[in-house]
């Protein structure tokens, strides 16, 4: 695996953003190459080391499920290779991480599916039984499956915000109760099918946000990355239930070792404010989150 990056810089191609983990490039009019670095944000600020091989285990993760996911919806890849739009000393930068794709017009939707109680989620729903809008019933406990997945959007916050969870209804209001529909339809679908998969690898896939764009003839198609454990909460099943039975969060094959150690340190005595700069990373949590990553991916591809 090549050596870490934290941030790409690529002068071969104009820079459209950098998202707190990707860095995306224009590739003339039609085309965006996605570099995903080995960043890592938690609490929603980018910590200052990277995770050595993190960008090119979420690529490849994402490249996994599109290939698995292609008939439930077209999706965003080119099948151009990243490495023919850079320039030959920028290949190593490139190469393994990134993805060439059709550059969409982004729905401000992003479609969360849930199918088990977890997170926000879990909370919301102590408070009201509900969780953004949705129903559900009596008695579920922390980690609980629910009796099918639920649809949650949020809306897409701007940069440097916390995305906003809304109704159903609003989504309709926003973007029209046909594609509306559809994204719901579609991202339960999707949902469904790679958690179906992920459990026959020993993974329960609790929840996931999905993104959709339209191209030039109005096709809904999937986009962005697709089911890494940077958008999806992965639990390994030989965790689940002995945390469920205790009312705990079952372990998680991202960036709670992060999150927890995070939440423990001390800067001068007092806790992390969650605000940047982050406090400097220990080798061991970069080491263990970064073996974490390798896992999910080795799990989900074994034979
Ligand atoms: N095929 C596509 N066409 C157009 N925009 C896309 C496409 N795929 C993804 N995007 C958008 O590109 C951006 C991807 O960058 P990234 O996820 O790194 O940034 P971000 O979403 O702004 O930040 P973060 O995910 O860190 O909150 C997102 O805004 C996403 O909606
Ligand atoms: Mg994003």
């Amino acid at each position: 695996m090549s050596s870490a990056l934290h941030t790409s810089a690529l002068t071969s191609l104009p820079l459209l953003a950098r998202g707190k983990v990707r860095d995306n490039y224009a590739v003339g009019t039609d085309r965006i190459l996605m570099v995903a670095s080995d960043r890592l944000s938690a609490f929603d600020v980018i910590m200052g080391e990277p995770i050595p091989g993190k960008g090119e285990l979420l690529t490849q993760m994402a490249l996994f499920w599109f290939d698995k996911l292609g008939h439930l919806c077209p999706n965003h890849l080119t099948g151009d290779a990243p490495e023919s739009v850079v320039s030959a000393d920028e290949v190593a930068q490139v190469t393994g991480r990134s993805m060439l794709v059709k550059r969409l017009k982004p729905i401000p939707v992003e479609a969360v599916v849930r199918g088990y109680l977890a997170g926000s989620g879990w909370k919301e729903y102590q408070e009201n039984r509900h969780v953004c809008g949705v129903p559900l019933p009596e008695g579920l406990k922390n980690a609980s499956r629910l009796p099918q997945p639920i649809y949650t959007p949020a809306a897409k916050a701007e940069a440097g915000e916390h995305d906003e969870n809304i109704t159903f209804e609003r989504t309709v209001e926003m973007i029209g109760l046909d594609l509306a529909t559809r994204i719901r339809d579609i991202s339960i679908a999707i949902y469904q099918a790679a958690a179906e998969i992920a459990l026959t690898k020993g993974m329960i896939i609790a929840d996931t946000k999905f993104e959709f764009g339209l191209d030039t003839d109005g096709t809904l198609v999937l986009m962005d990355e697709v089911l890494t454990p940077d958008s999806s909460r992965y639990w390994p099943v030989e965790g689940y239930d002995a945390a469920f039975a205790a009312g705990e969060n079952p372990p998680s094959y991202d960036k709670q070792f992060v999150r927890d150690w995070l939440e423990a340190v001390r800067i001068n005595g007092a806790p992390w404010n969650k605000t940047a700069p982050s406090p400097r990373l220990p080798r061991e949590v970069i080491e263990k989150t970064a073996a974490k990553y390798r896992e999910a991916l080795e799990r989900l591809t074994a034979a």
